[in-house]
């Protein structure tokens, strides 16, 4: 129970990455807060939980507005925030010569400038009660080029660099911010993205050689939330399974 009683927000906790961080920090005895811009499989995967004290909300992490609703329900409901999980996110990949300004916008808007809305008003919250934890979810497409990534590898880009910032700025407030990047994990998002061609390519270029599972960032989610991890600050970690290291693989 390395989280007792700590109240944990984790966006986009309806399903895959995040429903599986939810878990694995409700599992540790955290309370957990899912919000999700499907406020019904929001309710559904709080009461797949094992906490009674659950909080389900219909959040849009791009809408300032509903940010700010949000964070008051949760500081209405507990009085605090201790844990918030960066998670929500949107997938989007189109050539650069094709990619449309509306695909662009949306992308930065859900997966960069939403984080940096519901990260500032939990942080508010934080450094008024003495701090707390901080992940934010990146990607490997966000530190290396990728074809069809401009978009989606450009927000997580900016996720990276925000994470250090927030480091840098928080720490006098007691809140240590990290991010994991995931490598390709078997969730709805990568379902609908990743043809067979992408699932080929990834074999050869992760050493372990399979796909990650929801439960690998749960675990690590669970590391940079607990006290084990108080002197790991503005760092970024990978869970992909050695892709991020890797570099020629062939026997000759
Ligand atoms: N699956 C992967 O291989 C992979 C790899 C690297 C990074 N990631 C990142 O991990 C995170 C979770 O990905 P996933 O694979 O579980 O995706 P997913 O599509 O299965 O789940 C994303 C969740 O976010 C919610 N969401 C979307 N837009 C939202 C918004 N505006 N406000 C609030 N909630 C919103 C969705 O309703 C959904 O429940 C994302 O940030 C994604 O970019 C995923």
């Amino acid at each position: 129970m390395r989280l007792k009683d700590k109240v944990a927000l984790v966006t986009g906790g309806a399903r895959g990455i995040g429903l599986a961080i939810a878990r694995a920090l409700t599992a540790e005895g955290a309370v957990p807060v899912v919000a999700d811009i499907d406020g019904d499989g929001a309710r559904a995967a709080v009461a797949t939980l094992d906490h009674r004290n659950g909080l389900a909300l219909a959040l849009n992490v791009a809408d300032a507005e509903s940010v700010a609703a949000s964070i008051h329900a949760v500081t209405e409901r507990y009085g605090r925030l201790d844990i918030l999980v960066n998670n929500a996110g949107i997938g989007s990949s189109a050539p650069f010569l094709d990619l449309r300004l509306e695909d662009w916008n949306r992308t930065i808007a859900v997966n960069l400038t939403g984080a940096f809305l519901v990260a500032q008003a939990a942080a508010r919250v934080m450094a008024g009660h003495g701090g707390g934890r901080i992940v934010n979810v990146t990607s490997p497409s966000g530190q290396r080029g990728g074809r069809g990534r401009a978009a989606y590898g450009t927000s997580k880009a900016g996720l990276e660099l925000l994470t250090k910032v927030m480091a840098v700025e928080l720490a006098e407030h007691g809140i240590t911010v990290n991010a994991i990047a995931p490598g390709p994990i078997e969730t709805e998002m990568v379902r609908h993205a990743h043809d067979a061609e992408t699932r080929a390519a990834y074999g050869r270029l992760i050493p372990m050689g399979r796909y990650g599972n929801p439960e690998d960032i749960g675990a690590a989610a669970v590391f940079l939330c607990s006290d084990e991890s108080r002197y790991v600050h503005g760092h970024v970690l990978n869970v992909d399974g050695g892709f991020g290291g890797a570099g020629l693989m062939t026997d000759k």
